[in-house]
């Protein structure tokens, strides 16, 4: 699907849904630039266990999450990767056009799973004062296969749905209104995660 049919199919998603699905929104050869990065590759590293909580009360409690992240720096990220923020804030300015949104900005993390990690069934937005809207996470894994897990797991009002993390997939979904959690795989499993603000990152 070329860009702007792509864009709509989020918009559209988003205003049925809460959530859009999208294939191939990294080519191939993209999702592989960005795992050849040196950042993705010495991930063991430089890579931190993630907190639950804001700032002040992060706390670390491998019962909920277990994935290690890395934020990414806009101004010194690396050419792969700065191909997609821009991707990124192109999709979010024809949402805010097409869904009259005000989103300001976009913050993103890269994220590993170690095997056997997953992340609890929770919502994005932990307080009325978040200023995240919509959750953006990129997949990075070539050669997915059903029988490894890892599905991110989605709550609906009278079901749940499963999607597994295939290579250049993209979903988007609002963070104040989806449930959510990443089920265990049994393969590393690597992702961009990301949200849409409606103020400018700090
Ligand atoms: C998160 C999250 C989902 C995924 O990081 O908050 O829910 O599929 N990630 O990686
Ligand atoms: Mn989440």
């Amino acid at each position: 699907m070329e860009q702007y049919g792509l864009f709509e199919k989020v918009a559209e998603d988003l205003a049925n849904e809460g959530i859009s699905i999208v294939d191939n929104f990294l080519e191939p050869i993209e999702v592989a630039a960005i795992c050849a990065e040196d950042e993705f590759k010495n991930r063991v590293l430089l890579f931190k266990k993630a907190g639950i909580g804001k700032a002040g009360e992060r706390q670390i409690n491998e019962n909920i999450r277990g994935d290690y992240i890395r934020w990414i720096d806009k101004t010194s990220a690396s050419k792969p990767i700065q191909i997609y923020l821009e991707r990124l804030k192109q999709l979010r300015i024809f949402l805010n056009q097409a869904l009259f949104l005000s989103l300001k900005d976009e913050e993103v993390h890269l994220t590993v799973y170690p095997p056997g990690s997953f992340y609890k069934r929770h919502l994005d937005q932990f307080k009325k004062d978040d200023h995240r809207k919509l959750s953006v996470i990129c997949y990075l894994n070539q050669n997915w296969k059903p029988e490894v897990g890892g599905q991110l797991r989605v709550y609906f009002k009278n079901e749940t749905k499963d999607f597994f993390p295939l290579a250049g997939r993209l979903i988007c979904f609002r963070s104040d209104l989806l449930e959510h959690e990443v089920l265990p795989a049994t393969r590393e499993r690597l992702s961009l995660t990301g949200w849409m603000l409606d103020r400018i990152s700090n």
